[in-house]
């Protein structure tokens, strides 16, 4: 029996994955990657929306790439490639972005806040269409499911809508897709600020824990958390965000229950409770990021397997484009 498609990316946007893309991403893709025919791409030309340093990007994409592999992406069962690598993505966005309102564009929140927080002459039409071109990265391998954290699903939720209005227009072109978002854990928290979402580009480093870093210096981030007075290890999202935010990454990293967890530190202070997730965060990223540095030791080889996996991903890709070209009037070239 066939399988059915998962699609999801993420940015190179940093040296270093956080650990809210392996909780909130990367841990799903690794569980779902055996029942689904999985495609996991590193969205670089959604990386271009932001200022680069050309190098620094290159260097960037292959570090996401080196991570995913390295996190248990299996790039022999799963087609795990480069976004530029396959052409039909950008062909796609536009014609995708021909059938997307002005203001529907413009109601997405991340592009709200990231234009608001710029001002809009600092603000790029590619910031505005991100999310047609993020689209098109689904709809491109009829994918059923999109795994994503809770930031991504107003994105996923645009998806299901062009989809849909295309097929109703032109006839039947794209799967409707279904984001897949794991409630508990689908908003990992800054540590030093826990009301806001921890991101690869935030302003300060102290509340960010980087799959690459040097395990020490988690452990001591960790150790420095911003938590509460009361001093109870317990969760209540609106009272403790700090702990809480500790108790979820402590809870998706153990598979343990928050209230096993609760118990476990009754009666002890948070200094117990924040070496014990050091040492946990700690144990699972040091694997990881050996075997990350390893596979960047050796850029060819990694650049080979992208390589493969981009000629995988052109065949898919390459059908929806034919297909929706097509249907839209696009004269064939013979
Ligand atoms: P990006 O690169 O910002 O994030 C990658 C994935 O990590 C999740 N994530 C988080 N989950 C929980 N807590 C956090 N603090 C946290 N921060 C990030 C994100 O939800 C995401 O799943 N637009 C996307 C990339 C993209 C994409 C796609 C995703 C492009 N095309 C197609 C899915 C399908 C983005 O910027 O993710």
């Amino acid at each position: 029996m066939k399988k059915p498609r998962l699609y999801s990316g993420m940015q190179p946007s940093a040296d270093s994955l956080q650990i809210g893309n392996y909780i909130g991403a990367l841990l799903q893709w690794r569980q779902l990657q055996t029942s689904y025919d999985a495609f996991f791409s590193v969205v670089d030309l959604h990386a271009l929306t932001q200022p680069n340093n050309p190098e620094e990007l290159r260097e960037k994409t292959r570090r996401t790439a080196a991570q995913y592999i390295a996190a248990g992406i299996e790039p022999s069962q799963s087609t795990l490639y480069v976004q530029s690598h396959v052409r039909a993505h950008a062909e796609l966005a536009w014609v995708l972005s021909t059938i997307t309102g002005y203001g529907e564009a413009g109601r997405m929140t991340q592009f709200k806040d990231k234009s608001a927080r710029y001002g809009t002459d600092s603000t790029s039409v590619g910031l505005f269409t991100y999310p047609v071109l993020m689209a098109a990265d689904i709809l491109l391998y009829q994918s059923d499911v999109v795994p994503v954290g809770d930031d991504q699903k107003q994105h996923v939720e645009l998806t299901r809508d062009l989809a849909e209005r295309f097929n109703k227009r032109f006839g039947e072109a794209f799967t409707v897709p279904i984001p897949v978002i794991q409630k508990d854990t689908a908003r990992i928290y800054d540590l030093q600020n826990p009301t806001s979402k921890m991101s690869k580009s935030a302003e300060s480093d102290a509340g960010v824990l980087w799959m690459l870093d040097d395990p020490a210096k988690s452990a001591k981030k960790i150790m420095r958390a911003v938590t509460d007075n009361e001093g109870v290890v317990r969760f209540d999202r609106e009272n403790k965000p700090g702990v809480s935010n500790l108790l979820t990454i402590y809870a998706a990293l153990t598979g343990r229950q928050i209230a096993t967890i609760e118990d476990e530190y009754a009666g002890r202070g948070y200094g117990d409770f924040k070496k014990g997730l050091a040492e946990v965060v700690v144990a699972e990223f040091e694997p990881v990021r050996g075997r990350a540095l390893e596979l960047l030791d050796d850029p060819a080889e990694l650049d080979r397997i992208l390589a493969a996996n981009a000629a995988r991903a052109d065949a898919v890709a390459d059908a929806t484009l034919a297909d929706v070209y097509e249907k839209v009037g696009l004269l064939r070239r013979v």
